[in-house]
């Protein structure tokens, strides 16, 4: 999807701001991913939390994708777009009864557990159900995504999994809880991972935790990798998808995975990241002091990931061929924060030009607010313009 390849009549027809979604690009992508996981037999969990939009989560259920929920709702969503409950796996460090109740009512495949007292509760209330739980137990590996801060889960210093220095009594405790059956571990270190041999670490703890529970008599019968890998945002046209075969291929190299046992990932951002822009009409050009601001109609509100984590997102001009100028592009929120990014070069640009904020499926639409009383950002796709 190179600039020229943006239908840019029929998009300056629609009210901005507003999510794009390119479904060529995500059909591609999900053929891609089915094909690395079949070569090995793994089993990919869309991580709903990337973008639960009702069209996305159909087109990605009706390839055979499991799903990745964080949340009760989230799983209501995964369900509704068609996602069996065989292939629903449930994560989070604070799920609620009423949560755990519908998962259960529901009969997903897998809770993947956070803490004792998560698997305590999960055991109570699966007992009045007369239910048997299947559970897989979140391990904090403290291995380094090396990634920003804010999207690091997998160290000591983060809330999520449990921690390795617990396990022999978590091991002891799964003994007396009867209404849970322990069907293997999950990890998920951080996500926006541009170099894949980042993952290697986690192989090698994931063979030592292997030989571990092993050790302990208990057969692992499902490794859940997590998702975390990270997508081009600086030339999405280089590169429309990441390396995924490469990536299934590290892990095939370097897991030892046992007879009979299966491997999955819940990867979220690389399956929906590149399919998707978010489109903005510029409302003012102003010239400050020292700098000249484009005044976007589109803020912080439309796509937050600039301000929450410095994250850079490609924009372009998709009105102008003129010669590139100097621009701060901001968004009209009373937050100094809201920048999409400073000092960038875009071809000269007017009021009423439409701009393209690129490599905006993941984690974009999902996260907007109605800070501000704004609408939230209407979502189109290239099929249906
Ligand atoms: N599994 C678990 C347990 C997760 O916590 C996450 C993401 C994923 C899978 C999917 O990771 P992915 O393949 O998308 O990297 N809002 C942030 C990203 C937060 C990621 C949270 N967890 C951003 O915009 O960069």
């Amino acid at each position: 999807m190179t600039k020229g390849n943006f239908p840019v009549e029929k998009l300056k027809g629609i009210e901005t701001p507003f999510y794009y979604y390119d479904t060529d690009l995500l059909k591609k992508t999900l053929k891609i991913v089915k094909e690395g996981t079949k070569k090995y037999g793994y089993i990919q969990h869309y991580a709903v939390k990337a973008n639960a939009n009702r069209r996305i989560l159909e087109l990605i259920a009706s390839e055979g994708f499991g799903a990745d929920c964080v949340s009760g709702n989230e799983v209501k969503a995964a369900i509704t777009a068609g996602f069996p409950a065989s292939k629903i796996v449930f994560a989070g460090v604070g799920k609620t009864d009423k949560e755990i109740n519908l998962a259960l009512d529901l009969n997903i495949f897998c809770f993947n557990v956070e803490s004792m007292p998560e698997l305590i509760v999960i055991n109570e209330l699966a007992a009045k159900k007369g239910k048997t739980a299947q559970v897989a137990l979140r391990i904090n590996p403290n291995v380094d995504a090396h990634t920003h801060e804010y999207i690091t889960t997998g160290l000591n210093e983060n809330k999520f999994g449990f921690s390795m220095a617990h396990l022999d009594n978590v091991t002891e405790v799964l003994k007396s809880l009867k209404n849970i059956k322990l069907i293997g571990i999950h990890f998920h270190i951080g996500s926006q991972i541009e170099d894949i041999h980042t993952f290697s670490p986690l192989c090698e703890k994931v063979n030592e935790l292997q030989d571990y529970f092993e050790g302990k008599g208990i057969k692992l019968e499902n490794i859940n990798l997590g998702g975390g890998l990270g997508v081009d945002y600086d030339d999405p046209d280089a590169h429309p998808m990441p390396d995924f075969q490469g990536y299934f291929d590290l892990f095939n190299k370097g897991l030892k995975q046992r007879e009979g046992q299966t491997v999955h990932f819940e990867l979220g951002r690389s399956i929906v990241a590149q399919c998707g822009v978010l489109v903005t009409k510029v409302s003012y050009v102003k010239h400050g002091e020292s700098k000249t601001f484009v005044i976007v109609d589109a803020g912080m509100t439309d796509l937050i990931r600039p301000a929450l984590y410095q994250a850079y997102h490609k924009v372009e001009n998709i009105s102008s061929d003129l010669p590139v100028q100097k621009y701060d592009i901001v968004g009209p929120i009373c937050e100094s924060s809201d920048v999409f990014v400073k000092d960038y070069e875009l071809n000269e640009t007017k009021r009423g030009d439409i701009l393209v904020l690129r490599s905006a499926g993941a984690y974009g639409e999902i996260m907007a607010s109605q800070y501000n009383c704004r609408d939230l950002p209407k979502p189109y796709f290239s099929d249906k313009i």
